[in-house]
């Protein structure tokens, strides 16, 4: 689905992200896992278009899309971050926003969004204004945002992490269901092992702004390398 080619992105002198290789498949849902400031924000973001590599080439579907920064291309991913950032108006109208800026027919917004609300359980607070919510119920409009969009490939970078453990618990079950049912390719940025055993059929460790390992999860938790045994061993020892 997408592949990446030695892509480096730099902040000055300084590289944030230096990854030869990488590659993911349609209707994989990828974790990403590495301590904090190892580039893993930057990575995302540079999957996404959002962020400019200063170098390498990234491909979607065999496409050259490094530096395709057309409003059509960039409306092909959908991005959900810690912070739900919503506009300062009604829930409705916050999942309704990008399906009016791509000029749909009211009737079919109304439904779109009706469906969205209805599957992130969330159709009572529709006329709730985006200020007023917990910051589960704000995590949940800032996800039915982005799949009201259909995206080609969804990324969620820590979308959970703020959210206190029963409210975790329970959007990573509707989360999990959703992206089942709709085959959506995901890339999941998270520092924790929990959510990505529980999400990720493969894991990436970004260490360093590169992966050190990736894999199926259950065969990188259990069979860290030299770079990455450290990390997830500490891990492990919380867990087990
Ligand atoms: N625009 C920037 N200019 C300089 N340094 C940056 C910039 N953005 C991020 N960084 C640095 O790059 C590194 C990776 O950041 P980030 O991708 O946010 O890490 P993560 O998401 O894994 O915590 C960090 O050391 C961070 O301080
Ligand atoms: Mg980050």
């Amino acid at each position: 689905m997408i592949t990446a080619k030695n892509l480096e992105v730099r902040a000055g002198k300084k590289v944030l992200l230096s990854i030869p290789h990488f590659e993911l498949q349609e209707g994989e849902v990828l974790g990403i896992m590495g301590p904090n400031g190892a580039g893993k924000s930057t990575f995302i973001k540079a999957l996404a278009l959002l962020e400019k590599p200063s170098q390498g080439t990234i491909f979607l579907k065999g496409k050259d899309i490094t530096n395709d920064l057309t409003l059509d291309m960039r409306r092909r991913f959908a991005v959900a971050m810690q912070q739900p950032l919503l506009l300062d108006t009604t829930v409705f109208q916050n999942v309704a926003v990008g399906l009016k800026l791509r000029k749909l027919p009211r009737q079919e917004v109304k439904q779109k969004v009706a469906y969205w609300l209805e599957k992130f359980q969330i159709s009572s607070l529709a006329k709730k204004h985006g200020a007023n919510l917990s910051g589960g119920e704000a995590q949940r409009v800032n996800l039915a945002r982005a799949m009201v969009l259909e995206p080609e490939v969804l990324f969620l970078d820590e979308p959970f992490s703020a959210l206190d453990f029963p409210t975790k618990v329970q959007l990573l079950k509707d989360i999990k269901s959703i992206i089942q049912q709709t085959n959506t390719t995901t890339v999941f940025v998270s520092h924790d092992l929990m959510e990505l055993k529980f999400l990720a059929d493969t894991l990436a460790i970004l260490m360093d702004g590169d992966l050190k390992q990736t894999g199926p999860t259950e065969e990188v938790l259990a069979s860290p390398n030299s770079s990455t045994s450290g990390f997830i061993n500490d891990w492990q020892s919380l867990l087990n």
